[in-house]
């Protein structure tokens, strides 16, 4: 059984002091004892990943991610930050290949693969992000275009590595504009996914990874989505920001689908 991830990307929202704080009252809203078969992770920018860590401290039930990396491990690349600094602040997880990163920052497949390949060498978990425009969904080109970014990030990794990476299907049409998918629609690409997976390796490969949605999830929205079990948790920007509603999105996570850990 998959265990469920839901993971709050804080984008570059927050300074070190606010996100110390935000941890500390995220933590009262929490229960004290693990939710059942959830995985809680934070990202906040880098700036703050020190503050947070040391307000989680090491027995905390919310993990740390960062946004972002640079594949190489150290050198002059002025303003990069590399796996094993992340590693070195107790970074779990990092998210890659967001559709910001590619649009805003001209990220591409092959660039995002080599952040994947330096992000697992230090054991960090690459939450990797596919989707699709909204010019690219109405022409049907949706499966095409997920299937081939995840050939351009993944193809020839091990399954071991591939097992531990998580993937967000994040239409970018839905991502910060109160229009999430469908259920039908995240469940149809959810499943386009884990075919490739399946081809590609194995259906051992295709069960264990989870599949992530993301894509203006809030509290009113995120039991439906995890009524299929297809999906295996969120990617969550706007409604991770304000301590009630990701601590709700957190609880209602652990209650709507008891999975084993
Ligand atoms: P949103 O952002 O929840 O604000 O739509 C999701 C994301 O960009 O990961």
């Amino acid at each position: 059984m998959r265990t469920l991830l839901i993971v709050g990307n804080w984008k570059m929202n927050k300074t070190a002091s606010e996100a110390a704080t935000f941890i500390g009252e995220l933590s009262q809203h929490l229960p004290k004892a693990p939710l059942t078969g959830v995985e809680l992770v934070v990202a906040p920018p880098f700036t703050a990943l020190e503050s947070v860590g040391r307000v989680l401290g090491s027995e905390s039930l919310i993990q740390l991610g960062a946004q972002n990396l640079f594949w190489e491990e150290h050198g002059a690349y002025t303003g990069e930050v590399s796996a094993s600094m992340l590693k070195d602040l107790g970074c779990r997880y990092v998210i890659l290949g967001h559709s910001e990163r590619r649009t805003i920052f001209g990220e591409q497949n092959d660039g995002i693969r080599k952040k994947i390949l330096a992000a697992l060498t230090q054991g960090i978990r690459p939450i990797l992000c596919i989707g699709e425009s909204l010019a690219q969904r109405e022409s049907g080109a949706t499966d095409t275009v997920l299937t081939q970014q995840l050939q351009e990030t993944l193809s020839g990794l091990s399954p071991d590595f591939v097992a531990t990476i998580a993937i967000a299907y994040e239409p970018i049409w839905a991502i910060g504009t109160g229009k999430a998918a469908t259920i039908d629609q995240a469940v149809a690409a959810h499943r386009t996914i884990r075919q490739f997976l399946t081809s590609a390796w194995s259906s051992t490969v295709a069960d264990t990874t989870r599949i992530l949605y993301g894509g203006s999830v809030t509290p009113q929205n995120i039991e439906s989505l995890l009524a299929s079990d297809q999906i295996d948790g969120a990617l969550i920007g706007g409604a991770c920001l304000q301590v009630d509603s990701f601590a709700t999105i957190a609880r209602l996570t652990s209650t709507t689908r008891s999975i084993g850990v």
